[in-house]
């Protein structure tokens, strides 16, 4: 018998999660439970990279939790728990921090752009990789689920490993491929950008009733008359049409757009319409989850031991390798 992978992703617990959070991570990450053995985690020491407060941190992590069950990831086929709860974690961060180049966190991409967006340049934001780098290598992650965005600091997490193994020893540290899914890679928000929390772009997966509505209205599109023509490939409106319709649906609204008559209202009550239908089971499953609290507790308790079970048999020989002094 072949040995059973192991699949691992996290998800910062720094906001309501959005449809690009959804086709761009959880989506995979909900269906790799079945392939593996799977590993995800609320990155909740990135956040505090970005969010220094408390109930906000704490709020935002049972959300994410709750968001997760409700679209289907199953306590019983995979381990969901929060980073805080395997310490391993930033035990072999500093290590791998000390074999990191300065010139490579300096080169990275996500530190510039969040720092453009007006986050604060602390010290966690730039060696915010490194942190990543050992999630990953912690549980000798194979694969790694993860948005086009990310593929640097899966790049990174190689390099560190190989490193290690190289100086420490062969077979301290498995070296982990990334999971990039190309045709949903990066879903666009209601501005075209990129969709993130951080541009105040998103349709957020929960939205429902008027907030949902009016945000699906608020997409930009172009000024092509009601009666012209329109092509389809560069709306922003079709874009997120086609990560929710089936393939007819699909080549019929396509037809519609190239007919001429057809305006970017009428496309955007559909993906309206749609976007309802596809999240209805998981908005009916998240308020039921709701009047259970004890149940993200358990949840978490349970996958936060397991987490930590695994790292710390990581971690041992590396401790032993490295000859760090332990008295315990
Ligand atoms: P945000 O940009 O909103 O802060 P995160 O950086 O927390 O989102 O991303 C969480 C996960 O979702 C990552 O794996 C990331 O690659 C994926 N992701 C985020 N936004 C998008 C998007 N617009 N399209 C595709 N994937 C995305
Ligand atoms: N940086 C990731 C993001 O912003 C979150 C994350 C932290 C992560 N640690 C990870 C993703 C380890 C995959 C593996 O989305």
């Amino acid at each position: 018998m072949t040995k059973k992978k192991t699949i691992l992703s996290g998800i910062q617990p720094s906001g309501r999660l959005h449809i690009g959070n959804y086709f761009g991570a959880m989506k995979q990450h909900i269906a790799m439970q079945e392939e593996g053995d799977a590993f995800y985690f609320l990155a909740n020491y990135h956040s505090l990279t970005s969010i220094q407060n408390k109930e906000k941190l704490e709020n935002n992590t049972r959300d994410v939790v709750l968001d997760y069950l409700a679209l289907g990831l199953d306590p019983k086929k995979c381990t969901l728990f929060a980073q805080s709860d395997v310490p391993q974690t930033t035990e072999l961060a500093w290590i791998l921090g000390t074999l990191t180049p300065v010139s490579m966190m300096e080169k990275g991409v996500a530190y510039k752009d969040k720092v453009a967006s007006g986050l604060s340049p602390n010290i966690g934001l730039f060696t915010y990789p490194i942190l990543q780098a050992a999630d990953i290598l912690i549980y000798r992650s194979n694969i790694v689920p993860v948005g086009e965005d990310q593929k640097q600091n899966i790049e990174i997490t190689r390099d560190l490993a190989g490193k290690l193994n190289r100086i420490y020893g062969e077979d301290l540290l498995t070296i982990p491929e990334e999971h990039i899914v190309k045709s949903v890679a990066t879903v666009p928000g209601v501005d075209g950008r990129k969709m993130s929390k951080s541009y105040g772009n998103t349709i957020n997966i929960f939205d429902e009733g008027k907030t949902l509505k009016k945000k699906v209205m608020s997409i930009e599109t172009d000024s092509v008359p009601l009666d012209d023509p329109k092509d389809p490939e560069t709306c922003n409106v079709f874009a997120l049409i086609k990560l929710f319709a089936d393939k007819e649906t699909i080549t019929n609204i396509a037809g519609k757009y190239k007919a001429g008559g057809y305006g970017y209202g009428h496309a955007k009550k559909e993906l309206l319409g749609l976007i309802e239908e596809y999240f209805a089971d998981a908005r009916a499953k998240r308020k039921e989850l709701e009047q259970n609290p004890g149940y993200v507790n358990d949840v978490l308790k349970e996958g936060g031991k397991k987490a930590r079970d695994r790292a710390e048999q990581v971690m041992e020989p590396i401790r032993s390798a490295t000859g760090l002094f332990r008295s315990y």
